[in-house]
Parts: C-alpha cells; sequence; structure tokens
C-alpha cells in the first residue's frame, strides 16, 4: 500500500516563492509514489482578519496555483476543507485530549498575537488541533511543509499519541493514528527579501508571487537591502545579505553563486547585477507554471469537475476515520 501524505496552504492569496519551495515542491516530489491530498484550508485562513467577500476567490486562487504548478489530479486529490466537515468534527473531539498550556506555548500563536492584538480568537489557539485534524483525519504519515510548521507537526504526533494510548484498544488492538513526520525540501526555509525573517504573505515587501511577471520579480528584488559591497570577506550568516544569498543558492547554478560569492569576497560585488541573474533566473524557472495557470484560468469547467470528483473521494475517507474514531471515544 501507498504511503498517505497530506499538507494544506492557507487561502491567503496567490501562493509566493516560499510556499513553492518549501510545501508545493515537497507535494510534486511525492504524488507518483505516495496516495496524496493537497488541501486549501480555509477553515486555518479565518482565523486572521480577512474580507469574506474575497475568500472563494483566493480559495480558487490556491486550486489554480497548485494545478499549474504541476500538481495532477490524476496522481492525487485536491481538498477545499470546508467542504469535508469531518475536519471540523474530528478537531472537536481532538481538542478534549489536548492541553490548552501546550497550545498557548507555539511559536505561531504568539507571533499572530502579537501581529493582532485586537484579534486574538479562540480558532487561533485552536489552529494547530485542527491541523493536527486535517492530518489524522486522513491518517496521513508524510506532511510535505516548511520548516514553520514543525511545532505543529510535533503537536500532531503528540495528539496520535494520546489517542492511541488513551483509544486504542478496542477490536483489533491496532493503533488508530501514524505519528506523521514532515516531508523537507531543499527550500524549507525561503528567507524574506527585506533581511530579516521568512518570506510571507502577511508581511509586504517580503515576497515573489509565482505569478510575477519579470517587471514585477525585478521591482521586488531592488527593495531587497544591500550593502556598498567593497567590505569583501567572509558572507555574514545573517541579515539582508545573508538572506540574499540563501535565495540566490536556491535557484542559480553552483557556479553562478561562487562567483557572486567571490565577487563578495573581494569587495568587487555588484548587487544590481546580482539581483538580475536571480529576477531571469526565477522568471524562467516559472515559464511553465505561469503557461499552464492561463490555461487553467481558462477552463473553469474542467477545474470544477476536478474539485468536485476528488472532494467526493475525500469526503468518503473522512468518514472512514470518523466511524472509527467515534466508536472509539465511545460516541457510537
Ligand atoms: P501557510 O498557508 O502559512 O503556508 C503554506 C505552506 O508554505 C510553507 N511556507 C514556507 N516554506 C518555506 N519558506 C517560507 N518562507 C514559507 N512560507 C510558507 C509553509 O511551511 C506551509 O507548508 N498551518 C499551515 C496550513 C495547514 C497545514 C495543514 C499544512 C493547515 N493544515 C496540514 C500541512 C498539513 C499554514 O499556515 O501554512
Amino acid at each position: 500500500m501507498k504511503k498517505r501524505v497530506y499538507s494544506g496552504i492557507r487561502a491567503t492569496g496567490r501562493l509566493h516563492l516560499g510556499n513553492y519551495l518549501g510545501a508545493v515542491k515537497g507535494m510534486l516530489a511525492l504524488q507518483d509514489t505516495h496516495d496524496c491530498i493537497f488541501s486549501v484550508v480555509d477553515l486555518h485562513t479565518i482565523t486572521v482578519p480577512y474580507d469574506p467577500s474575497a475568500l472563494q476567490n483566493s480559495i480558487r486562487d490556491v486550486i489554480l496555483d497548485y494545478l499549474a504548478a504541476g500538481l495532477d489530479p490524476k496522481k492525487c486529490k485536491l481538498e477545499i476543507q470546508s467542504k469535508v466537515p469531518q475536519h471540523v468534527e474530528l478537531a472537536y473531539l481532538l481538542s478534549t485530549i489536548y492541553p490548552v498550556s501546550r497550545l498557548e506555548d507555539l511559536p505561531t500563536y504568539k507571533e499572530k498575537k502579537a501581529q493582532y492584538p485586537k484579534y486574538v480568537n479562540m480558532g487561533l489557539l485552536y489552529y494547530p488541533v485542527l491541523m493536527a485534524a486535517d492530518i489524522l483525519l486522513y491518517k496521513a504519515e508524510i506532511v510535505p511543509a516548511g520548516a514553520d510548521q514543525e511545532p505543529h507537526i510535533e503537536v500532531t504526533r503528540e495528539i496520535a499519541r494520546k489517542f492511541n494510548t488513551m483509544f486504542s484498544s478496542t477490536s483489533s488492538g491496532q493503533v488508530t493514528f501514524p505519528e506523521p513526520q514532515r516531508f523537507e525540501t531543499e527550500g524549507q526555509y525561503v528567507p524574506s527579501l527585506v533581511g530579516i525573517g521568512k518570506m510571507s504573505k502577511s508581511v509586504e515587501g517580503t515576497y515573489i508571487n509565482l505569478i510575477d511577471d519579470l517587471d514585477t520579480i525585478r521591482k521586488r528584488l531592488a527593495s531587497a537591502p544591500t550593502d556598498s559591497g567593497t567590505s569583501g570577506g567572509e558572507l555574514p550568516k545573517e541579515g539582508p545579505i545573508a538572506q540574499l544569498f540563501k535565495l540566490l543558492a536556491l535557484f542559480v547554478q553552483k557556479e553562478t553563486y561562487t562567483k557572486f560569492e567571490q565577487d563578495y569576497r573581494e569587495g568587487k560585488i555588484q548587487y544590481s547585477e546580482m539581483k538580475e541573474v536571480l529576477a531571469q533566473t526565477i522568471y524562467k524557472e516559472l515559464e511553465p507554471f505561469r503557461k499552464r495557470r492561463k490555461e487553467f484560468g481558462e477552463n473553469p469547467k474542467l477545474v470544477d469537475s476536478i474539485i468536485n470528483s476528488s472532494l467526493e473521494q475525500c469526503r468518503q475517507m473522512a468518514e472512514e476515520t470518523m466511524a472509527e474514531v467515534r466508536e472509539k471515544m465511545g460516541l457510537a
């Protein structure tokens, strides 16, 4: 039997290079050999301020970006989280076995609390439990996702372990949930363009979208901070220059990287030249993406039928797990 894989992306707009390198590339690497479900996690999207009138479009954008990136509906299932109501049911049941104190300690919760101090809602605290439910609903063993998701996947393992200990002694005696592992890609941490932190949709100036044209990529890279380029010496380990070189390493050939590194060491680097090479390389890598995005965008009926047939299968799989969980928890 093929191992099950699950991952999701929030509907916060068009996918950026961080989503692509940290998550989608992992999805693409697994879809040929594994039993995959890839989701648009709209219920996670609404835990921070959002525009309800734009949400359906944002969901559609992620589906289209998934297809354009090369996820193949013949090889994997595409899901919209809220259309499979079992996610919420399982999340509630799992929340009854997990301590609140552990959730309050998680980095994402603290970050979002700081970012939206007037919007600290229950859903935000509950976020990792819903994410655990997403993964466990399908008994997934592998989760292609960026490094920032590791604490949530650890919570998922803790919940799986606890559930298995508390409720697994019925019928066959087999454990209910596997303990999932994150599937790491080379771009599991794509740096922000502003010099600190990671590339993120919620922080303007930090990201490049997959759909961006060459001029937009150039403009976004142009605003990435640099220095005079004349100091020379070893490359810094952190800060804007380190971040720019990390991004360069993710896209260009080794020789090109080494050339710019050498230029830096010798105090003669031309950042404008380096940014131009990077912009061109990013743009070129995404050429097939842009082409497919246009094709799928012009074929809404095909996209609808892909979503509908996928969702039907997902609901059936989800219901099988729920029947087992309800029975094990004494609810059926
Ligand atoms: P989200 O929507 O913030 O991000 C989607 C995916 O993109 C990855 N990512 C990055 N990877 C590398 N570098 C970056 N700068 C970068 N920015 C984003 C994220 O790690 C993620 O893999 N909680 C999740 C959504 C979720 C989920 C799930 C994921 C809900 N349920 C179940 C996996 C399995 C999130 O907020 O992703």
